[in-house]
């Protein structure tokens, strides 16, 4: 049997560690190196939380999308707690996202995979490394993975320790995932299950049960004609992502296996970069490089056509469809001035990337009373913008990247049940980034999937 040395390097000057040779933006200061990589050590001998094969498998699928086949919903909070790591609050997450896809499925009449923002979404890029309270200046809260949240020397200091309780919640959250998902769970015969508890009190209660039976309609069907349970399309599968921020984290996980050449980040399916760590010459650009998971990257309106061509060369010389997403996030009202010419440019070069709009994180805003804030409105029109544009300029949204609860929080304003900028007080629970509560999701689902209905006739 080969072992994992026997296996070719994808990138001869590339190693784990390389990145730490170039500067590495939002990363914390630990204040004993030795505790660190003692730390890492034992991460680093945990068994992995997922599987080169499930990552090849979502690399495939994540290429369909990017030739039109298939499309992506990655979705969840902007930052998972440890104290959110409970059953209820994964079973919410796991059947907003699968109810929406069953409305995209609906709609685009395309299979749709499902990457969660969870399962080890515990590290957050702030845009200040301190923040001062009534003269005192503490380093800023940057995830549980990296520091606590209260406002004490000893809360905020980085604790390696942090990492391991990471990495076991992590290591719940997706056992939980995969126990609920092979129990039957997801089975498309009993979408039931996945109702929420308030579905029927929702306004778009009766389209959504339409869609669901029409669905259970066409399974028996099929069922009848072929004389057999479908069980291929039965069931659905879920993936995982988080933003790859801490590099000494996707560092620990990062391992050779038997099957496949190349390194791959096992702490995850999808890791991103983010729009803050994008540098070219930067370390997460390093790292990235050279794992052969399928990657995502945040691109904001700082980006310009010639800065993302030399991402794709970095990112995916091999130019293989499926490894890079490119996930947009504009704003509505820039989006129309910063996407067409990124698409030409890429189109030109006849690069592959899958175009997955994130429509929340350019339509941030806080009110006067400063609370932080999105508008339904600003999301849908983002949306809709970035369909025309790129089907306008001969390529086509491929994948939608939300924050989104499955509970009925108020953090953003308007959606058909009517939260108004008064009501965000009310049930505001988010520590970071404001978030579509249950029933502005499975909205934001029925609408998008009435703009993709429009290209599948
Ligand atoms: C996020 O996804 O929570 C985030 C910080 O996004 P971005 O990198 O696009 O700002
Ligand atoms: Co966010």
């Amino acid at each position: 049997m080969p072992t994992a040395t026997d296996k070719p390097v994808a990138h001869p000057d590339w190693t784990p560690t390389s990145w730490q040779a170039k500067p590495a933006a939002q990363q914390p200061v630990y204040p004993d190196p030795e505790v660190l990589q003692r730390t890492l050590g034992q991460l680093a001998r945990l068994p992995p939380l997922v599987t080169s094969w499930e990552i090849e498998n979502l690399k495939h699928q994540l290429a369909e999308a990017t030739r039109g086949e298939r499309f992506l919903l990655q979705g969840g909070d902007c930052s998972e707690s440890f104290a959110d790591c409970e059953s209820s609050a994964i079973a919410s997450k796991l059947k907003i996202l699968l109810q929406m896809s069953l409305v995209l499925v609906q709609g685009g009449k395309k299979r749709v995979t499902r990457i969660g923002r969870f399962a080890g979404q515990y590290a957050k890029p702030r845009s200040t490394d301190t923040e001062t309270q009534k003269g005192v200046t503490l380093p800023s809260y940057r995830g549980d993975m990296i520091n606590c949240a209260g406002f004490s020397r000893e809360d905020r200091t980085p604790n390696p320790e942090l990492l391991l309780r990471a990495f076991e919640r992590s290591g719940l959250t997706i056992n939980f995932v995969r126990s609920l998902i092979e129990g039957g769970f997801a089975d498309l015969h009993h979408p039931e299950y996945w109702e929420l508890g308030f579905v029927a009190n929702s306004q778009h209660a009766v389209e959504y049960t339409r869609m669901v039976e029409t669905i259970g309609d066409s399974l028996r069907f099929m069922e009848t004609l072929t004389g057999s349970v479908l069980a291929d399309i039965n069931r659905v599968d879920f993936f995982t992502s988080h933003e790859g921020l801490l590099l000494y984290y996707e560092q620990a996980q990062t391992r050779q296996v038997p099957r496949h050449s190349g390194w791959y980040n096992l702490s995850t399916h999808f890791p991103w970069i983010g729009d803050r760590t994008r540098a070219l010459d930067g370390a997460h650009l390093e790292y990235f490089r050279g794992i052969a998971n399928p990657i995502g990257i945040k691109i904001g309106p700082s980006v310009t056509p010639d800065e993302a061509l030399a991402l794709t060369q970095m990112l995916n010389p091999k130019n293989e469809p499926g490894r890079l997403t490119f996930i947009h996030r504009f704003g509505a009202d820039r989006v129309e001035k910063c996407l067409p010419p990124l698409v030409e440019a890429i189109r030109r070069r006849g690069q592959q990337v899958l175009w997955c709009c994130d429509p929340m994180h350019g339509n941030t805003e806080t009110t006067k009373s400063g609370i932080k804030t999105r508008r339904f409105e600003k999301i849908t029109g983002e949306l809709e913008l970035s369909y025309r544009i790129l089907k306008a300029c001969g390529a086509h949204l491929g994948g939608v990247h939300f924050e989104l609860t499955g509970d009925n929080v108020t953090e953003c304003i308007g959606g058909a049940s009517g939260v108004t900028e008064a009501d965000l007080t009310r049930d505001y629970r988010s520590t970071l980034d404001p978030r579509l509560n249950y029933e502005q999701a499975m909205e934001m689902a029925l609408l998008l999937a009435r703009l993709l209905a429009q290209s599948s006739r």
